[in-house]
């Protein structure tokens, strides 16, 4: 029998490790023969561990196992698939947060030992690249560009746009260009990329490969934090058997066409996500914000031209290359095409990984998938895409999730995170906190963003403290205004966004003293 039990780092976190050892010592004891596969998630987190096992008429979830239920799962014949056991959660893909997704970037996920060639072959695996050594650069831009693909990394530019770009700059440096994944996902309630990276490591790989074949660049870097070690040992473990089996390296599955691949690790700085220090960081230097333009497209890693895109936007690549680009096109509402791996995080029931088509709207999400709080209490605020973009308050939760959408509401989808808050929450001391946060992760090559964030921090204890208070929201407003304005980058250039609409949609928490003041 086949049991699934994820290697995911939630999983781990939850003591996966333990529980699969711990399986493996009861079934040998009772005689029972199991193979065990260490898959990634299949995303939804409140009920990992969620170990499967595989039946006739698929896979049977049981979840959120602890080691004290291991006995009790066995007496009452899990490994046949019974399903009266309380934890019991039926077949995995028939559970209702799973079966309404749209899972094309996640198709796999959960599903393949993600560190196992065949099985990514077996799930329609390296046919996008395949397709691709076939075809010229310019075709294949031309289909990413079909395909309506925005970067995901929370600008939303145009990624076939962007592969134009590198593919029509000419290097100064002989022939050399980069294809740069920026896998420093630092947004407060995001876990996608790091999802993709546990879960299914040949498709960015893939994607990566196609990036480069696109444009001509024949070495690719993934920019990895850190704080991911489980995701750093599993893509290194892939990129040698990809190597190994002529995926990766020189002469690819005999084409005569060479792509390398390396991950380079950060060193925990949320600035190095911004792509140009992300650049001045990969080239050995400390990770301080470049000026654009340049654009990195045209001047980029030590000089040269390259894609930096984002892990979900490279992802999403193996598909549209396979199935073709109006296939991805087909999902998704106005210039918002395709699909967005939402991220359910913070105060909610049931957290997780929903990919959906742009147009859901965030009520559905957090009430139909997350099923409201986890503390019980009324939903008060919600912040979608990051530190950096705004609080949402309930009568803007009917927004559709799209760019647009989002933007016309003052508000952001960013990179698809979901940060949810119940009624204890203090507004004020929110709008301090992203202040605060920027007074750490500022680069500090500028002033508004250096110094108006120390003075944001200030002048919003000031008026918690009742000092003033008309005259410093005003200094608070004019403080957004100018940081806004005269920031270099996202960093001070968005940090007003949350603070701003913490202040518009909830005054009442600036007009009273602070609840919990630091
Ligand atoms: P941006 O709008 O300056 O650039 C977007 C991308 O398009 C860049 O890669 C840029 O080089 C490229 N680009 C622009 N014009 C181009 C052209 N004509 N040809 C080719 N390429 C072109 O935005 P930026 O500063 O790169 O990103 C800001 C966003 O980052 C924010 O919206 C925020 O939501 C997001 N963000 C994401 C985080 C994460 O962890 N994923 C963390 C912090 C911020
Ligand atoms: Fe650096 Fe902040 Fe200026 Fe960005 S806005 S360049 S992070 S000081």
């Amino acid at each position: 029998t086949k049991v699934y039990i994820p290697r995911d780092t939630t999983a781990l976190a939850m003591g996966a490790d333990r529980l699969a050892a711990e399986i493996a010592a009861e079934a040998a004891k009772r005689g029972e023969a199991i193979e065990i596969i260490r898959n990634g998630s299949r995303g939804m987190f409140w009920l990992e561990p969620l170990i499967e096992v595989e039946t006739a008429n698929g896979r049977i979830a049981y979840g959120p196992v602890e080691t004290q239920d291991i006995d009790n799962l066995f007496e009452q014949s899990f490994l046949t698939g019974e399903t009266s056991h309380p934890l019991c959660q039926g077949l995995t893909e028939e559970i209702p947060y799973f079966k309404r997704q749209q899972r094309l970037t996640f198709a796999r996920a959960g599903i393949t030992d993600p560190v196992s060639l065949q099985d990514y072959q077996a799930h329609d695996g390296f046919k996008g690249l395949l397709k691709a050594l076939s075809l010229s650069g310019q075709t294949i831009v031309d289909e990413v560009k079909a395909s309506g693909l925005r970067g995901r990394g929370g600008a939303a530019f145009p990624t076939g746009i962007k592969w134009q770009t590198v593919l029509d700059a000419s290097p100064t440096d002989g022939d050399q260009k980069y294809i740069v994944c920026n896998a420093d996902e630092g947004d407060s309630g995001t876990f996608a990329d790091r999802m993709v990276m546990e879960a299914d490591p040949f498709m960015l790989i893939e994607g990566m490969t196609i990036a480069g074949l696109a444009v001509g660049a024949d070495q690719g870097y993934i920019y990895l934090r850190s704080e991911y070690p489980v995701a750093h040992q599993i893509l290194n473990e892939a990129i040698a058997k990809a190597e190994a089996a002529g995926f990766l390296g020189e002469d690819i599955q005999g084409s005569g066409k060479t792509f390398h691949l390396e991950v380079r690790l950060g060193a925990k700085a949320y600035i190095c996500g911004e792509e140009t220090s992300l650049l001045e960081s990969l080239e050995g230097k400390r990770g301080m914000v470049r000026a654009k333009p340049p654009l990195p497209a045209i001047v980029g890693l030590f000089g040269q031209p390259t894609i930096v895109n984002n892990v979900l936007s490279l992802a999403a690549i193996p598909y549209i290359l396979a199935e073709g680009g109006q296939a991805y096109a087909d999902y998704g509402m106005g210039r918002s095409l395709g699909t967005l791996p939402f991220q359910l995080a913070g105060n909610i029931k049931r957290g997780g990984l929903i990919e959906m088509a742009f147009g859901v709207t965030l009520r559905e999400l957090l009430e139909d998938f997350g099923g409201g709080t986890f503390s019980g209490r009324p939903m008060r605020a919600v912040q979608v895409g990051g530190p950096l973009c705004a609080y949402m308050p309930e009568s803007q939760w009917d927004t559709p999730m799209d760019y647009e959408s989002f933007q016309a509401v003052g508000a952001g989808l960013g990179h698809g995170g979901i940060v949810v808050f119940d009624d204890t929450v203090d507004m004020a001391e929110q709008a301090r906190f992203s202040m605060e946060f920027c007074v750490a992760e500022s680069c500090g090559k500028c002033t508004p963003c250096r110094i108006g964030s120390t003075r944001g921090v200030e002048v919003i204890d000031r008026i918690r403290n009742d000092e003033n208070r008309a005259a410093n929201m005003e200094l608070l407003e004019d403080l957004c205004e100018t940081m806004i304005d005269g920031s270099l980058c996202a960093m001070g250039g968005m940090t007003p966004f949350p603070v701003q609409s913490a202040v518009k949609h909830f005054p009442e928490d600036f007009n009273q003293p602070a609840i919990s003041s630091k």
